[in-house]
């Protein structure tokens, strides 16, 4: 199934704080329920809340009261701050009241479409050029990747995890090292949970043994995902992918950003100019943790453009 879509007149998305133990559907009738489901990341990852953006527009266009719809709006697009493809999908809508429920609708949908189309895309176009980047390896191609950026990110397919699907759909995949991803586990819980539906050997590791396993030369390649890509090239993704960047330029492996066209923000100069979510520190502190102890919870990092090798879109690969 897909991980959002649109049901005659509501979303339906698979609650993703109840994976890996249940599939659990919600079905969500009002924008105030998106919005609870987006902050608690029920439906999380890039392009997963482009499509969520522009649905929740459609689901408020459908009430017909225009300062309603624009505090709907607005209090979307608010909701998570650093995923540029939220505020797109919320603004690609919007353009569209004027003409009508259905008008704001049907962009919504083809929102959705495209992405689904654009994962399959950027996933081939990924995997070619990793192949033709590391010529022939004599195990299949091991990566490292880090968060969640399978289906479950999207509509359906995936879009790092995409690549690393096409890898594994051509034979030429080796082993995923998956980074557990503190502390909401998207790593351990989803992108473990897809490899395992998809039979894609994989192994999972701390977020801070990452950087090592590349040191190690376990892997050939990083591929990841993006929330944001600023006009200079910077990345914006979970936190804990700049050292991961940061050891592949040490090793002199390739660093892949896979990511759909929507997720470039060339109004903003660079990663400096991002806001980065900080969530609550509750996420943070476990039971053990001393009473009085503060967190700072830094949801996203930067990547600085230097570090990336190439990033692969469903049109183009960028490379240094
Ligand atoms: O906080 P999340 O789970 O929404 O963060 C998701 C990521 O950082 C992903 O890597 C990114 O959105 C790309 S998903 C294709």
């Amino acid at each position: 199934m897909r991980t959002i879509d649109w049901r005659g007149d509501h979303i339906e998305a698979i609650d993703q704080t109840r994976l890996p133990g249940e599939v659990v559907t919600l079905r969500i009738e009002t924008v105030d329920a998106l919005v609870d489901a987006v902050k608690r990341l029920a439906i999380r990852g890039a392009p997963a809340l482009g499509v969520a953006g522009a649905l929740g527009v459609a689901l408020a266009a459908r009430t017909g009261d225009t300062a309603e719809v624009a505090r709907q709006a607005e209090s979307l697009r608010a909701a998570r701050p650093t995923a540029v493809n939220l505020s797109w999908g919320v603004d690609r809508a919007r353009a569209r009241l004027a003409d009508g429920p259905d008008a704001v609708l049907a962009e919504a949908l083809d929102i959705l479409e495209t992405d689904v189309r654009a994962n399959h895309a950027l996933g081939s176009r990924g995997a070619r050029w990793l192949l033709d980047a590391l010529g022939s390896t004599e195990h299949g191609v091991n990566v490292q990747t880090h968060c969640n950026t399978g289906a479950l990110a999207c509509v359906e397919w995936g879009t790092a995890l995409g690549v690393i699907r096409t890898l594994h759909h051509e034979g030429a995949l080796g082993r995923v090292y998956v980074n557990e991803t503190r502390p909401l586990l998207q790593g351990a819980r989803l992108t473990t949970w897809e490899l395992a539906q998809a039979g894609i050997e994989h192994t999972l590791l701390v977020d801070s043994a990452g950087p090592s396993v590349v040191a190690r030369g376990l892997v050939d390649a990083v591929v990841v995902g993006a929330d944001r890509i600023a006009a200079n090239g910077d990345v914006i993704n979970k936190i804990g992918t700049y050292p991961l960047a940061l050891a592949a330029a040490r090793v002199g492996i390739p660093f892949v950003v896979a990511a759909p066209e929507s997720t470039f923000d060339p109004a903003t100069a660079d990663g400096s100019a991002v806001e980065i979510e900080i969530r609550d520190p509750v996420e943070v502190l476990g039971q053990d943790t001393p009473v009085g102890t503060t967190a700072l919870n830094l949801a996203f990092d930067v990547t600085p453009a230097d570090l990336v090798t190439a990033i692969v879109t469903e049109d183009r690969v960028v490379t240094r």
